[in-house]
């Protein structure tokens, strides 16, 4: 079995968040919250849906281009910024391997359990790669810690999903200078980027003909209700997916159906008719506005591949003061 550290991420003040996002206006709900056990597992079912494309075409990018993503990424150990199931990174494994390196990857994720799955698996699966788990909360980590796997070898950034679209401009630029920190001087960073397209794509792909979407957000409040002694009543919000053309993301919420209040950690919350709560927005950039981004955090483009109709990039980073 792959060696698993805990560093015992101190859990989030779950109560004092809520308490804050629904005091906003609009209200809203950190993105993270959605992924209690049943969120993860709607959230999987999500990838599966035909009009969330993203994952089958970004999985299918790597499968394609792992040889020339492994070579440009040199040697060096890999690390899984909230690896999840960690189901991306075999194309790249396996390419390693085939030019004659030893795979080396280091999962990072907030979920001992889910992790310690994920590299068992994984190990199954790569018999030759060297492999550990690092059970943390990656965004407020402060050093890497003490491992083989980590001392004396390059330093492979990997964050695949998009999921840099869940943090607002500013949050995102501080996860670019935090990954920099912990990935240290010469560290690189392979990350996925999902690009704008049609409203109308975009919109199916976040309010799915399944209703998986809406059932992933609606599932927030059966949360608040489990977890926050909360009385919301799903029947009463409408789950809403638009592109905000001004801000370049998709804004989802769920929508109040009618002027009512409802309890949750302990206070009440009164929603107007129409009043949204927002429980994520997702961020899009075409290439030239994420190397803008990446270049605020230090970080500079080293090369790009994309699926063949342009829906989305994997961006190759390298330090920008670096010699690469
Ligand atoms: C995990 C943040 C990349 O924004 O596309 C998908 C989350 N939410 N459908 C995304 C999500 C609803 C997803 N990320």
């Amino acid at each position: 079995m792959p060696e698993l550290l805990d560093l015992h991420p101190a859990p989030a003040d779950v109560r004092r968040l809520v308490i804050e996002g629904l005091s906003r206006n609009p209200k809203q709900l950190p993105a993270w919250f959605l992924y209690d056990a049943e969120g993860s597992r709607l959230f999987d079912l999500i990838c599966q849906q035909p009009e969330y494309s993203l994952t089958a075409t970004e999985t299918a990018l790597l499968e394609a281009q792992a040889p020339a993503i492994a070579a440009a990424l040199g040697p060096g150990t890999l690390l899984e910024f909230g690896a999840g199931s960690a189901r991306k990174v075999s194309p790249l494994l396996e390419a390693i391997e085939a030019a004659g390196r030893p795979p080396a990857y280091v999962a990072l994720d907030i979920s001992a359990a889910h992790l310690q799955q994920a590299c068992g698996r994984l190990q199954r699966r790569h018999p030759a790669a060297s492999i550990a788990g690092i059970c943390c909360d990656y965004s407020q980590l402060q050093a890497l810690p003490e491992h083989p796997l980590l001392s004396g070898s390059a330093h492979l950034g990997f964050f695949p999903g998009s999921s840099l679209g869940n943090f607002e401009p500013q949050a995102a630029r501080e996860l670019l200078r935090q990954f920099r920190r912990l990935l240290g001087p010469g560290g690189t960073l392979l990350i996925g980027i999902d690009q704008p397209k049609p409203v109308a794509r975009l919109e199916a792909a976040y309010n799915d003909a399944a209703g998986v979407s809406a059932a992933f957000a609606l599932n927030l409040l059966a949360r608040l209700n489990r977890e926050l002694a909360g009385d919301f009543d799903p029947a009463a919000f409408r789950y809403r997916a638009r592109w905000m053309p001004q801000a370049s993301h998709i804004e989802m919420a769920l929508v109040s159906e009618r002027a009512q209040t409802m309890q949750a950690a302990g206070r009440r919350w009164s929603f107007q008719a129409g009043e949204p709560l927002i429980t994520e927005t997702s961020a899009k950039y075409d290439p030239e506005a994420f190397l803008a981004l990446a270049a605020a955090a230090g970080w500079r483009g080293a090369q790009r591949w994309s699926d063949p109709a342009g829906d989305l990039s994997l961006h190759l980073l390298v330090q920008a003061d670096s010699e690469h």
